[in-house]
């Protein structure tokens, strides 16, 4: 197994961006799991089947090929709320479970980012993350890209969407989102994503002292 950097948290927590971050600065390879979760929803939406359709879900989930869909397809808070419904299905997970420890398993190491990578996906992982930031800063962030793209829901509506997800994501019984013991809490309210880099590269650096990077 190569040096895999696992790093969880919850929505618009800023952890996609700085994982792509991480991995780009170690010349590792990224897979943002959320994607897979979405990828899966995406499936069964364009199939009108319902998004609480178990045996549906994990087909999809079996079947999912990420290289076949467009990437603009499932981005978007709609797409994430869909994400986090399929979400909580055992089946879909267990079958997503295998393909993201492939991934994980890269030589010379791998980046992932999620909810449940230091958890149950990769518990062995060199350096584990959990990046948060208070939920009002969270939809701040998430408020301002949507008006950055010309939408413009209240701060509000923005916010209620964040910690529903929360609630949601936070609440299941199948793997759900929570800091891993070993892992180091990144809290980046205060902070840039520059800032967050900064300190997250620290803490690798400091578990590579131990051991080998390329
Ligand atoms: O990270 P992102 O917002 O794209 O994830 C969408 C949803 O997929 C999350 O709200 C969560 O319910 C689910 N997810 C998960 N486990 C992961 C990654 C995402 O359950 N490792």
């Amino acid at each position: 197994m190569g040096f895999v950097i696992a790093v969880d948290g919850p929505a618009a927590s800023g952890k996609g961006t700085l994982s792509k971050r991480i991995a780009a600065h170690y010349g590792l390879a990224h897979l943002d799991t959320g994607l897979l979760y979405r990828a899966v929803a995406r499936l069964l939406l364009d199939k009108s089947r319902a998004l609480d359709d178990e045996q549906a879900a994990a087909a999809a989930a079996y079947a999912l090929n990420l290289a076949y869909m467009d990437e603009s397809r499932l981005r978007g808070a709609e797409m994430g709320e869909a994400a986090s419904r399929v979400s909580v299905i055992p089946a879909v997970r267990a079958a997503l479970l295998d393909r993201q420890r492939d991934f994980a398993a890269q030589e010379p190491g791998a980046v992932l980012d999620g909810r449940d990578i230091g958890t149950v996906v990769c518990p062995e992982a060199a350096v584990k993350l959990f990046v948060t930031a208070s939920p009002e800063e969270r939809a701040r962030r998430r408020h301002r890209e949507l008006v950055d793209r010309g939408d413009a829901p209240p701060y509000e509506s923005v916010l209620a969407d964040i910690r529903a997800r929360d609630a949601r994501d936070t609440g299941r019984a199948s793997a759900p989102l929570r800091q891993a013991q070993d892992a180091i809490l990144l809290d980046t309210t205060e902070l840039d994503i520059d800032a967050a880099l900064a300190r997250a590269i620290a803490v690798v650096e400091e578990v590579r002292g131990a051991s080998s990077l390329p």
